[in-house]
């Protein structure tokens, strides 16, 4: 636990050159290589929970498993489970009982949900994953993230999309951002960027990064940022 009572957070996403991470029809696509494909498994493997928002569940099924055999015998080794925990941010409990986060690979799926979500769907998916109520109307992040910290977690990783890495931003909850650009064009004006969200008006509330490192990987960059705390 740091001293705001939270993991380290930190997000990874994969964006191409014209700042897109998906289409306009929000579909999957595959933005980096080989490199940054073995760099992703291996963060993954260093994190004590993996988080993502429903939206990114529905649009692209991940099951956000660590993928190399190896790295998972290491956690084992350590004394940890083969995968971190799969947290989804889902306030209705509208997580498909069938998705692949909650049926591929072993370990802890955490379902965060409001207090909108309504018996039968919280019944439906609690025998798959841990439900935890937090917030009113969308699921409180802050509370989230103090509770996992007092469940263990020390290091979450945030993998999108833009809707769930605004709101962890713009309430100050996260540390470091990877960006990966990838050699390629999305375009569409409604395609979806790593931040989404309502957006900072004035120049004042812009949330200031620090570069920590700049690095060529397959055929793109890879950008490393700390976010600087107001
Ligand atoms: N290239 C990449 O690296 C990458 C990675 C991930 C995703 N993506 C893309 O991103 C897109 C999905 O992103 P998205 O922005 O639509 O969805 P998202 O960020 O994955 O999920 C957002 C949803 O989470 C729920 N939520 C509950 N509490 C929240 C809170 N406090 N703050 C924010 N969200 C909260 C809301 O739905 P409820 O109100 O129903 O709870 C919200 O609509 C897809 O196109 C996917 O392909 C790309």
């Amino acid at each position: 636990m740091n001293a705001n009572n939270r993991p380290f957070v930190f997000i990874n996403m994969a964006m191409s050159a014209d700042g897109k991470v998906s289409t306009v029809r929000r579909e999957q696509l595959r933005i980096s290589g080989a490199e940054d494909f073995e760099r992703v498994d291996s963060l993954r493997a260093s994190s004590d929970a993996i988080m993502v928002g429903i939206g990114t569940v529905l649009a692209d099924n991940p099951s956000l498993t660590v993928k190399s055999a190896k790295r998972r015998k290491e956690r084992v080794n350590s004394g940890l489970p083969e995968n971190p925990v799969r947290v989804i941010v889902d306030s209705v409990a509208r997580t498909p009982v069938e998705s692949d986060i909650l049926n591929v690979g072993t370990g802890r799926r955490i379902i965060a949900v409001s207090e909108r979500a309504i018996v039968e769907d919280i019944d439906r998916l609690g025998a798959k994953a841990d439900i935890m109520v937090c917030g009113k109307d969308e699921v409180d992040l802050e509370k989230l993230l103090y509770l996992l910290c007092s469940q263990g977690v020390k290091r979450l990783m945030v993998e999108g999309g833009g809707t769930l890495n605004w709101s962890l931003l713009c309430h100050g909850l996260v540390d470091e951002i990877y960006i990966y650009i990838g050699n390629m064009i999305i375009g569409g004006d409604s395609a979806p960027t790593p931040v989404g969200g309502t957006g900072f008006i004035r120049p004042d509330e812009l949330l200031r990064l620090r570069l920590i490192s700049m690095e060529e990987l397959d055929e793109g960059v890879l950008l490393k940022w700390r976010v600087l705390q107001r």
